[in-house]
């Protein structure tokens, strides 16, 4: 069997980190590459660069195997059969995703290597960016180094480890045979005869039986990320339009939502309305695309409109607040959850953060509590954010003499609350939940004045 050799550039990011540590288990020799050399020295005594279940261990057990290697040094990718490509695609204040990096490490690799390479790129690129890197490449004279392939990312965060094992589906995109303007009838073009390898070689790496495989032109490839996100955060925004009527009407999104979600045709996922969705991937997909959108003269209504329901659930859950306090200034607020959700220590565009600096603005007084973080260094936020917030040790320490507490990310280990000791702690028993973990009547029958989103 030929001996495949697998570099990953972003290698201790966390789509970087997954795909180095789950291709080394499966025993390909495999080198990951990060600049931060701070990271790399912590990886080498042992530390993570964040927390993702399942991931320590095959890090260690790799490592130690001596099949995962780190370094930030680009020219030790040589020897790499296939390179993918992990790195940031953050957005610029037009919402435009920057790809930067990505075309940088591209360039990077094709100037470094005496032998010719695959590029996959996992990072999340608009439409037309593997098309437009190609045409760089050939004309700097470096087309022959590398093949571009899109392989687009599906991991969630907290669930990574898993969703490599047991993908959806797989994804590759590569050049089609009979080159034409991006945007024209590229669907069903048969790649070219090296793209088709290069497709076939990176769909081959780990494809498990009974999972589909897509292989297609790179701008079909890039827009199914951007699709699937995009559609993602839509089903998420539409519920949580739903919510509005159903708390009008006395109704219980929950129960609606798993009435709707029970047609095969919806399906369950994605129907759980509350804060709306964060973290680092849903919102910046949504902002690139409605970009992509714009520069191709395109009206994305719904887009925006997936966007605007989501900034507007942040709004109302602070609305909540002030219906039961009247002003916030000088008010006592306990915030739990600064995490985008659940199972992750990862606060990047977290919802929580512009949730609690607008409470701050409005002169409220915060402490906030997260089962894995504890404090602002550990959640990578500089001196200056969220100064003035207090770090609580517990859930009950959070809510201790608080005229609220504003409950943003689904901790289970928040459903385990005892109700009880915590409202004897608050100075008002308003518990206002921007992710329906309680049942009101339950809250109701306990004295606490009780409201979640949509129910
Ligand atoms: C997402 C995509 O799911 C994944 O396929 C892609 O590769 C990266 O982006 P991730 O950002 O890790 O993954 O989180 P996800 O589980 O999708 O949740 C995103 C946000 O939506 C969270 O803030 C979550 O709390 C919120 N959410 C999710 C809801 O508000 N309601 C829901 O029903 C589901």
């Amino acid at each position: 069997m030929e001996r495949i050799k697998i570099g990953v550039v972003g290698g201790l990011g966390h789509i970087g980190l997954i795909q180095a540590a789950c291709l080394a288990a499966l025993g390909y020799d495999t080198i990951a590459h990060d600049k931060d050399e701070a990271k790399i020295k912590k990886i080498a005594e042992g530390k993570m660069p964040f927390v993702e279940p399942g991931l320590e261990d095959l890090v260690t057990k790799a490592m130690h195997g001596g099949r995962l290697r780190f370094t930030n040094q680009m020219g030790h990718l040589q020897e790499a059969d296939i390179v993918y490509i992990c790195v940031g695609t953050p957005t610029l204040p037009t919402g435009a995703a920057d790809c930067s990096q990505v075309q940088f490490a591209v360039e990077e690799i094709a100037r470094n290597r005496s032998t010719h390479a695959i590029v996959a790129i996992k990072s999340t690129v608009p439409v037309g960016t593997a098309r437009r890197l190609t045409l760089r490449l050939r004309e700097r004279n470096l087309s022959d180094k590398v093949t571009i392939v899109s392989n687009p990312e599906f991991l969630r965060e907290g669930a990574g480890v898993d969703d490599f094992w047991k993908p959806a589906r797989i994804v590759v995109g590569s050049e089609p045979a009979d080159p034409q303007p991006a945007g024209t009838r590229v669907f069903g073009s048969r790649p070219t005869a090296t793209a088709g390898e290069a497709a076939a070689k990176v769909a081959g790496i780990y494809s498990p039986p009974g999972v589909p495989v897509i292989i297609t032109s790179w701008e079909n490839a890039e827009l199914i990320k951007y699709a699937s996100n995009a559609f993602l955060a839509t089903k998420i925004s539409f519920i949580n339009e739903i919510a509005h009527l159903s708390e009008k009407a006395g109704g219980d999104i929950r129960v609606v939502s798993k009435g709707v979600g029970l047609d095969p045709r919806i399906g369950p996922g994605f129907l759980e309305a509350g804060a709306g969705f964060s973290g680092p991937c849903l919102e910046k997909d949504l902002k690139s695309l409605i970009h992509q959108f714009n520069e191709a003269e395109l009206e994305p209504l719904l887009l925006r409109s997936t966007l605007l329901v989501n900034l507007r659930q942040r709004k109302n859950l602070i609305q909540k607040l002030e219906d039961r306090l009247g002003l916030l200034y000088g008010k006592q607020i306990g915030v739990l959850g600064m995490a985008f959700k659940p199972e992750t220590d990862d606060v990047r565009d977290s919802h929580s953060l512009p949730i609690v600096n607008c409470l701050l603005s409005m002169g409220a007084r915060i402490t906030v509590h997260d089962p894995w973080i504890n404090g602002p260094e550990q959640a990578g936020l500089s001196e200056t954010e969220l100064s003035g917030v207090i770090w609580a040790s517990s859930p009950y320490e959070a809510a201790d003499g608080k005229d609220a507490v504003l409950i943003l990310t689904a901790w289970p280990e928040y459903r385990e609350i005892a109700l009880q000791k915590m409202k004897a702690r608050m100075s008002k028993p308003v518990v206002v939940d921007g992710r329906n973990l309680f049942d009101p009547q339950e809250m109701q029958a306990l004295g606490i004045d009780y409201q979640g989103v949509g129910i």
